[in-house]
C-alpha cells in the first residue's frame, strides 16, 4: 500500500456500485480503493429505512476500520435511507449518490423536470424528489422494482439469448408508459432521465432506444468520481483505461466469492480476481 494515496472505501449493497468504482478508478488514478459489497444481504431496495440503516452503518464503520479515509456510498438506496445514520456512525467525510446524481440532472435539463427510475425504497423515500427540488427541479419518481433481479440474471442485451433481453424491454417499456402516464397526470414535462440505482446502467442501451427522442440519460458515476477528486485535492483525470487498475483496489463481499467475481466484472467490465469473503452479522 502506499502511504501517501488517499484511501477511499467504496460501499453498496452487492455488485451494482461496481458501475461508481469504476469511474472511480479512472477519475483517481493516485488513489487507493477498499470496495465492499453486503451481497449476503441485498436487495436494499424492498427493505425497510430501519433495516438498510443498520446494514449500511455496519458495512461504513468496517471499512473505516480498514483504513478508509472517504466514504463513497455508491448504493442509491443505502444513500437515500441512510445517508445521516452512516455520517453520525463514523469519522471520515461520507459521499452519497443521490446529491451528485441531482447535480447531474441541474446540470443539463432544461424543462426542469426530471424523470428518476430507483428501486421502491429509494423512491418511498422521496430523497430525489427533494434534492431535485433543492436544485429547482421537479422530479417524478418511478419505482421499478423487477429491473434490478433481471440485470443481475443477465437478462440485458448482452445476453446471447435475445428472448431473455426482450423481456426486460417489455418490463422497462411498462415502467416508462406508467411514469409517462404519472408526468402527463402531474403536467410535468422530463427531458432528462436519471438512473437512481447502480444497477440500471447496464440497461442504458435499451432506455435509449426505449425513452423519448432526445430525453438525455445520465447516471451519477462521473459526477460523483469528479466530487470525490475535488475534494481529495487536485488529482489530475487520468487517461489510464479502468482495465489497467484493478490492482488498487482491495473487494470484500458478505456472501460467495464465486459469485462476486463472476457477476462483479460484469458491472466493473473487467475481471475481478481476488475478493475477500468478510462476515458482517445478519
Ligand atoms: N444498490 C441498490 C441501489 O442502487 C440496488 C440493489 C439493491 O436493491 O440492493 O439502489
Amino acid at each position: 500500500m502506499n502511504d501517501s494515496a488517499p484511501r477511499i472505501g467504496v460501499f453498496d449493497s452487492g455488485f451494482g456500485g461496481l458501475t461508481v468504482l469504476r469511474a472511480l478508478l479512472e477519475q483517481l488514478p493516485a488513489a487507493e480503493f477498499c470496495y465492499l459489497g453486503d451481497s449476503a444481504r441485498l436487495p436494499y431496495g424492498s427493505k425497510s429505512r430501519e433495516t438498510v440503516a443498520r446494514y449500511a452503518v455496519e458495512s461504513a464503520r468496517l471499512l473505516e476500520s480498514n483504513g478508509a479515509q472517504y466514504l463513497v456510498i455508491a448504493c442509491n438506496t443505502a444513500s437515500a435511507l441512510a445517508l445521516d445514520a452512516i455520517r453520525a456512525s463514523v469519522r471520515v467525510p461520507v459521499l452519497g449518490v443521490i446529491e451528485t446524481g441531482a447535480d447531474s440532472a441541474a446540470a443539463v435539463s432544461v424543462s426542469r423536470d426530471v424523470l428518476v427510475l430507483a428501486t421502491d425504497a429509494t423512491v418511498r423515500s422521496h430523497a430525489y424528489g427533494a434534492a431535485c427540488a433543492e436544485r429547482g427541479m421537479r422530479a417524478l419518481e418511478q419505482a421499478c422494482p423487477l429491473l434490478v433481479p433481471l440485470i443481475e440474471e443477465g437478462w440485458t442485451t448482452a445476453n446471447p439469448d435475445a428472448e431473455r433481453a426482450a423481456v426486460t424491454r417489455r418490463v422497462l417499456q411498462l415502467y416508462l408508459e406508467e411514469a409517462a402516464a404519472r408526468a402527463r397526470t402531474a403536467g410535468l414535462a422530463p427531458d432528462t432521465l436519471l438512473l437512481g440505482c447502480t444497477h440500471y446502467p447496464l440497461l442504458r442501451d435499451m432506455l435509449g432506444s426505449l425513452a423519448p427522442a432526445g430525453m438525455r440519460i445520465l447516471d451519477s458515476a462521473q459526477t460523483t468520481a469528479r466530487r470525490v477528486q475535488r475534494e481529495l485535492g487536485a488529482m489530475p483525470p487520468t487517461t489510464t483505461p479502468a482495465s489497467a487498475t484493478t490492482g488498487r483496489c482491495r473487494f470484500l463481499a458478505t456472501d460467495s466469492v464465486e459469485k462476486f467475481q463472476s457477476l462483479g466484472s460484469r458491472f466493473l467490465g473487467q475481471p475481478i480476481r481476488e475478493v475477500e469473503h468478510i462476515d458482517l452479522g445478519g
